[in-house]
């Protein structure tokens, strides 16, 4: 979008947000554009949400798959180019295809693994070299309660979710001394396109598993991601899996 480099406000530096339009990822966006940040939410069909994002937060939008190594790398230069290098990159977006292992087609393991896991070699591939010159970056990546204790159906997305705690632990020690924190939050049930899919009494059933009895709103992951992102708050903080689950699993 042309106008893209005119709406965002660079401020802080530039934070790209995957999956940054909708669900937690358009409050993630919501919050870092609060904190001053020039933001950059990363989406990939959804056109409306992507508009309508613009419009809420003044993020830039930028269309990209981020299961493709190509289009992360086009989509990281071209905000570069418009608006800076990243300062922040929050690997947000992400997919489900649930189904029991027995019958589960390989096309659904792929999917999830490439768009959760391989999204994240992708991105950060792409943005890390710029960060270790700079000598400062922040890298927050959004997994999943489900990656920590495994679900019934989910063997696809507990092993990609599982699969950035450890990917995220290796980058920090390949970066901590350059100023480079790498850092994962790990969601219980929130309320988003993705969990309001899901069939009512299967969400019920959720819930009545949860301690806090409700599930989580988008705003309460953004805010953990405000404070990894922030240059003083979250310097110490590397290679740490936080857990925001209402009390449904302590890891
Ligand atoms: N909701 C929960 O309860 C929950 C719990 C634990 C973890 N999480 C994790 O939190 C993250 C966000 O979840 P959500 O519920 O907010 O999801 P959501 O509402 O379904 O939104 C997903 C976002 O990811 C983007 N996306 C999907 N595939 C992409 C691709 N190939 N390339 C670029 N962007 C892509 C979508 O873009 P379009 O809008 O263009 O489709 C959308 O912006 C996910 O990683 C999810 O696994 C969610």
């Amino acid at each position: 979008m042309e106008e893209n480099g005119l709406m965002a406000k660079v401020g802080k530096g530039v934070a790209i947000v995957t999956g940054g339009t909708r669900g937690i990822g358009l409050a993630i966006t919501r919050v870092l554009a609060r904190d001053g940040f020039g933001v950059a939410a990363i989406y990939h069909g959804n056109d409306q949400a992507a508009k309508d994002c613009r419009k809420q937060t003044g993020a830039a939008v930028y269309k990209a798959d981020v299961v493709d190594f190509d289009s992360c790398a086009a989509v990281c230069k071209k905000i570069a180019g418009d608006m800076g290098a990243a300062a922040v990159l929050v690997n947000n977006a992400g997919i489900t295809r649930d189904g029991m292992l027995h019958k589960m087609d390989p096309e659904n393991w792929h999917a999830v693994i490439e768009t959760n896991l391989t999204s994240c070699y992708n991105m950060c591939r792409a943005v890390v070299s710029g960060m270790r010159e700079a000598g400062y970056g922040r890298i927050v990546n959004i997994s999943s309660v489900n990656g920590q204790k495994g679900q019934l159906g989910q063997a696809n997305y507990a092993a990609a979710k599982a699969g950035m705690i450890g990917f995220s632990k290796a980058l920090a020690l390949e970066s901590a001394a350059k100023n480079i924190t790498v850092n994962v939050i790990c969601p219980g049930y929130i309320r988003t396109e993705m969990t309001e899919s899901m069939p009512p009494n299967v969400l019920d059933n959720i819930i009545r598993q949860i301690p806090a009895g409700r599930m989580g709103a988008p705003e309460e992951i953004a805010e953990m991601v405000a404070y990894l992102a922030d240059r003083e708050k979250g310097a110490f903080v590397n290679g740490a899996t936080f857990s925001i689950n209402g009390g449904q699993y302590m890891a």
